[in-house]
C-alpha cells in the first residue's frame, strides 16, 4: 500500500529505533515479533507509545469510540450508574486513556446523573498520551481534575470500583507463528538485504501447545498470532479489586472465529495516518500495532486471575441496552449540524461493517451480588 511519507525528523526517529533493532538482531539472531513490539511501541523517546507522534484524532494514525463524541462514553455512564450501587465510594481505574476524551465524558456524564466517583485513576504508559490527557480534562472539566490522578503501575493497595480498557487490550504485544506440514514455526524479526525482514524458525514448546489448544491444527500456511502478556496482564491490574466490575470492549472475536480457516492472515495490523496495512515492520515508533483480541482467551485469563466472568455482547448491543435509545430519542431537539454529526456517530457506532459487531464488550468481577448483566448476553459464543 502507498503510504504517505514520514517527516524528516520522524523518519530520523524511525531509523535510529531500527539501527538500535537490527543491533540486537545481529548480536542475538531474530527476534519474536513481540520483542520487537516492545521496542517499537514503547523504546525511551523512540517507540511509539514513548516518542513524540500525535496518534490520535485526525491528524494521528486512527480514531477510537470516545474519540468520535459523547455517545460511548455517555452510554458507559449509564451502565455504570445502573449497576454498581456504591460509585461514590469507588475508584474508576482506565489504563491506556488515549486522548483523555472518554475518561471527560464519563465523568461528566456520571457528574449529570449525581453519580461522581470518588477517584478516577489512569494508568498511562505514554508521556505523551498523559499530556494530552491532562490538557483534554483540564479543558472539559477542570473542576473535576482533583478526583484524577495517574498511576505507573497497577495499584497495589486494595480498591473497589471499575476497571474500564477500552482499545487497550488489541495494543498488548503479540507473537505470531505459521503452520507447518510437521508443526509450528514461529515468525520471527531477522535481517536480510532489505532491512527487517520475517524469518520463520521452529516455535518452542510451549508455544506449540498454546496454539494447537487455540487454533487445532490448520492446514499449512496458516498464519496467525496469540497474546501471551494477556493473562498476566488481566491479574496485575485486578490483583488489588477486591469487589467491582471489569470492563473490556475491544475489536476480535469468540476463539471459533478468531481461529477460523478463512482467517489464514492472521489479524496483525499496523495503523498510519488512518489507513491500516499489513507492513508492520516498516517505520517502527511511527505506527500503532494491534491484533485482533481472541475474547475467549480474555475471559480465561480473568477466571485465571480469579474473577468471575459475567458477560460478553457486542458494542451495538451494550450502547443500544445502555442509552442510546434516549439519546435517539432527544437527537431531534438538537441543531441540524449536531444532528448530522449525531447520526454519523450513532452509525460508526452501531453498524455492523463500522464498529457494531467488530467491537465486543467483556465484563467480569467480583464480589457483587447480585452480578451485573448484559441484556442480550451472549456468553454461549465463547
Ligand atoms: C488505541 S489506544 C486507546 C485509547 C483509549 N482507551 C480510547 O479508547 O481512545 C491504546 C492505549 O493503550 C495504551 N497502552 C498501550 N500499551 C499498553 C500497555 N502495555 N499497558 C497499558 N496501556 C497500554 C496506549 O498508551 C494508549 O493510551
Amino acid at each position: 500500500m502507498e503510504l504517505p511519507a514520514p517527516t524528516d525528523d520522524a523518519a530520523n526517529l524511525s531509523r535510529q529505533l531500527q539501527q538500535l533493532i537490527s543491533e540486537e538482531i545481529s548480536n542475538r539472531g531474530p527476534v519474536s515479533l513481540e520483542q520487537f513490539w516492545q521496542r517499537a511501541m514503547y523504546e525511551p523517546g523512540l517507540g511509539y507509545y514513548s516518542g513524540p507522534q500525535h496518534k490520535f484524532g485526525s491528524a494521528g494514525d486512527f480514531v477510537t469510540a470516545p474519540e468520535l463524541g459523547s455517545v460511548f462514553g455517555h452510554c458507559v455512564a449509564s451502565f455504570l450508574n445502573q449497576s454498581l450501587p456504591d460509585l461514590a465510594e469507588a475508584t474508576i481505574l482506565e489504563p491506556g486513556a488515549g486522548s483523555g476524551a472518554m475518561a471527560a465524558t464519563l465523568l461528566q456524564s456520571l457528574e449529570s446523573m449525581d453519580r461522581l466517583p470518588a477517584r478516577y485513576q489512569i494508568l498511562e504508559v505514554s508521556a505523551e498520551l498523559r499530556q494530552r490527557q491532562r490538557e483534554t480534562l483540564g479543558q472539559r472539566c477542570p473542576e473535576l481534575l482533583e478526583r484524577i490522578s495517574w498511576l505507573d503501575q497497577p495499584p497495589e493497595d486494595p480498591w473497589s470500583g471499575v476497571l474500564l480498557a477500552n482499545e487497550v487490550v488489541d495494543a498488548l504485544p503479540a507473537r505470531r507463528f505459521v503452520r507447518r506440514d510437521e508443526g509450528w514455526d514461529e515468525t520471527r524479526v531477522g535481517l536480510g538485504a532489505e532491512g527487517l525482514q520475517w524469518v520463520a524458525t521452529p516455535a518452542d514448546q510451549q508455544d506449540a501447545a498454546a496454539l494447537d489448544r487455540r487454533a487445532g491444527i490448520p492446514d499449512p500456511g496458516y498464519h496467525t498470532e496469540y497474546q501471551p502478556m494477556m493473562a498476566p496482564w488481566v491479574q496485575a491490574l485486578t490483583a488489588g479489586l477486591t469487589r467491582g466490575l471489569v470492563l473490556f470492549c475491544d475489536y476480535g472475536y469468540p476463539r471459533h472465529e478468531y481461529y477460523h480457516p478463512q482467517r489464514d492472515r492472521g489479524t496483525l495490523v499496523a495503523h498510519y495516518r488512518h489507513r491500516a496495512h499489513d507492513d508492520v515492520l516498516r517505520w517502527p515508533g511511527l505506527q500503532d500495532l494491534s491484533v485482533s483480541v481472541d475474547f475467549t482467551a480474555l475471559a480465561e485469563a480473568c477466571d485465571g486471575a480469579g474473577l468471575e466472568v459475567w458477560g460478553y455482547t457486542t458494542q451495538a448491543q451494550f450502547l443500544l441496552q445502555n442509552g442510546l435509545a434516549e439519546i435517539l430519542s432527544g437527537i431531534l431537539d438538537l441543531p441540524l449540524e449536531q444532528q448530522m454529526a449525531m447520526h454519523h456517530e450513532i452509525k460508526v457506532l452501531t453498524l455492523p461493517a463500522e464498529m457494531g459487531d467488530r467491537f465486543q464488550w467483556l465484563m467480569a468481577g467480583r464480589g457483587l451480588d447480585p452480578a451485573p448483566l448484559f441484556a442480550l448476553d451472549q456468553r454461549g459464543r465463547l
